[in-house]
């Protein structure tokens, strides 16, 4: 792994506060109804209990169904593991009223010797969906991701999932050299978009 990869990683993931370190929250802020959007920004490990547990509930209302027709299939403890592990940070969107109506988990990591920004996941509340609020965070992540060297923002999709496949083919992301072939057999795919 080349080590300037590593220590890229390292720096970034040791970061407090990132973006507001870089000054790179998303400039949009409006949803298509007129809604103004916040953001708050924390480690994962930082999360209250209660805040852990929307975002869980949140993950199993949208995700569930597809996770337990995955070839990976659904392992809850692993899953609540992973979404606290130590190098997971959150965004979370908040309407005008500051209730919670959506999130990001992401990491700094070291992908095929590549320090990338990796969405972990994007999660909206299904009334809040197609507001452009998963466009604002991914923006976001995007331009974090210029601010601290990675060199590209990935993600991983159940082949199935139209809707996120299409959003994320709008927002510019194509087939990473990582996608499993389409021969593979495999449910997912991982999309990526170069960091400008
Ligand atoms: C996928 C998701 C994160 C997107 O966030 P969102 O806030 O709803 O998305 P936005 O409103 O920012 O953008 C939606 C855009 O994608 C486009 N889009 C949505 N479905 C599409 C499809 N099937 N084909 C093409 N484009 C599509 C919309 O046209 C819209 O574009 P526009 O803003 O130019 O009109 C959100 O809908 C969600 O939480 N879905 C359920 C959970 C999920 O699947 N998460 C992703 C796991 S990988």
């Amino acid at each position: 792994m080349p080590a300037d990869a590593k220590k890229l990683v390292k720096k970034a993931t040791q970061l407090m506060k990132p973006v507001e370190k870089f000054d790179c929250e998303t400039r949009k802020k409006t949803t298509t109804g007129g809604d103004t959007i916040t953001f708050d920004y924390m480690w994962a490990t930082h999360l209250s209990d209660e805040d852990f547990e929307w975002v869980f509930d949140l993950f199993k209302l949208n995700m569930l169904e597809m996770y337990q027709k995955s070839q990976w299939g659904f392992d809850e403890n692993s899953k609540r593991n992973e979404l606290r592990a130590t190098t997971s940070r959150f965004i979370i969107a908040l309407n005008e009223e500051g209730e919670k109506i959506g999130y990001t988990t992401y990491r700094f990591v070291v992908d095929h010797n590549i320090p990338v920004t990796y969405c972990w996941e994007l999660q909206i509340l299904p009334s809040y969906q197609n507001k452009g609020i998963g466009g604002m965070m991914l923006d976001t992540l995007e331009r974090l991701s210029a601010k601290t060297n990675m060199e590209k923002v990935m993600t991983t999709v159940f082949l199935y999932n139209a809707p996120s496949l299409g959003f994320f083919h709008k927002h510019g992301y194509v087939s990473d050299i990582t996608c499993p072939s389409d021969d593979s057999g495999l449910d997912y795919a991982i999309l990526s978009k170069e960091t400008p």
